[in-house]
């Protein structure tokens, strides 16, 4: 049986005592950054796989460091409490591990100066985002992607996501599964969880860091793949919205939603309007390799299990 773990306040705790204050200033004002892990599970191995902790520990330190707030514990100590809480909650399914830094004081006061900063981790059970063998029906959103010079998007800030949420509602309530929302100045940025890469050309062009997007850890991942074993050149360039309507292919990417295959834009077939075989292809070898069956990428993986078998945890 799981026992849902976190990790709150210096210490490890059942997940039902992991509870904030209603005057906590993150909870107030949306002042927190956070970090999304997946744990994939493998059933023929029984064992759990955390793809790419060290990339996630990298990008939250880099997001406190834009928002000017401290983690008070290094690296290997995070490395390690990311695995610990994945152990002893003991799922064994996929699961979503969330860390987040966040302004703890409770205090009324808009401000990010003279608060403290706490770490917290907690793990779910999160199965697939998005459909994975469908593709997923996007439109272009209504909501602008914010700006650099307004909330920096390369920041996961738990803030920023009512930009997200505002953009995904909208899709959701017109009967699409996604929405690609634009930047400031028109061009493509991303997904409301996701990156996008468009096939053109026999090319994968991505937009640019520059275009107000998260750059994205499993983005890099696939166009590594994609490069690797597809032999598929690679560009990071700003895309206009109507490239997506003409795109041969088109897929997003993201820790939720692995590699989804988009089919649609705005009721624009993409391609014929079926999964695209390059962004199958791509698809097949990151699940491969995020369960543990593709040997030379096992240091991008943490099994959980195993290295608590051999006492590594003790
Ligand atoms: C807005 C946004 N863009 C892109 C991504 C994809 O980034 P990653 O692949 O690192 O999860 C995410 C997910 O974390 C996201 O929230």
């Amino acid at each position: 049986m799981p026992t849902p773990t976190a990790f709150f306040e210096g210490q490890f705790v059942p997940l039902e005592q992991a509870n904030i204050n209603i005057m906590t200033h993150a909870f107030n004002y949306g002042t927190a950054v956070f970090e999304g892990i997946r744990g994939n599970w493998n059933e023929e191995q029984g064992e759990l796989y955390l793809f790419k902790v060290r990339e996630h520990i990298e990008r939250i330190r880099q997001s406190a460091k834009i928002m000017r707030m401290s983690i008070r514990y290094s690296d290997d100590e995070l490395v390690e409490f990311v695995e610990q809480v994945a152990l002893r909650s003991g799922y064994r399914e996929d699961v979503y591990i969330r860390p987040m830094v966040y302004k703890a004081t409770k205090a009324v006061g808009v401000r990010m100066h003279n608060l403290d900063d706490e770490f917290l981790l907690f793990v779910t059970p999160f199965g697939a985002y998005l459909d994975p063998d469908a593709g997923a029906r996007c439109m272009t959103s209504s909501w602008r992607r914010v700006d650099d010079t307004s909330i920096p998007a390369r920041a996961k800030v738990t803030g920023i996501y009512v930009n997200n949420a505002m953009a995904k509602t909208e899709a959701n309530l017109n009967g699409f599964d996604e929405a690609i929302m634009l930047n400031q100045d028109g061009h493509v940025s991303e997904g409301s969880g996701e990156n996008i890469i468009m096939l053109r050309h026999g090319k994968l062009i991505s937009p640019a860091p520059s275009d107000n997007i998260l750059e994205g850890i499993t983005l890099d991942t696939a166009l590594a793949l994609a490069k690797t074993h597809l032999g598929l050149d690679v560009e990071r360039r700003s895309i206009d919205r109507t490239e997506l309507y003409i795109a041969d292919e088109l897929f997003m990417t993201g820790t939720a939603a692995h590699v989804t295959p988009i089919t649609e834009v705005d009721r624009v077939p993409v391609g014929d309007g079926t999964v695209g075989p390059v962004s199958k292809q791509i698809q097949d070898l990151y699940f491969q390799m995020i369960t543990g069956r593709m040997p030379q990428y096992l240091d991008w993986l943490t099994p959980v299990f195993k290295d608590a078998a051999v006492g590594a945890k003790a």
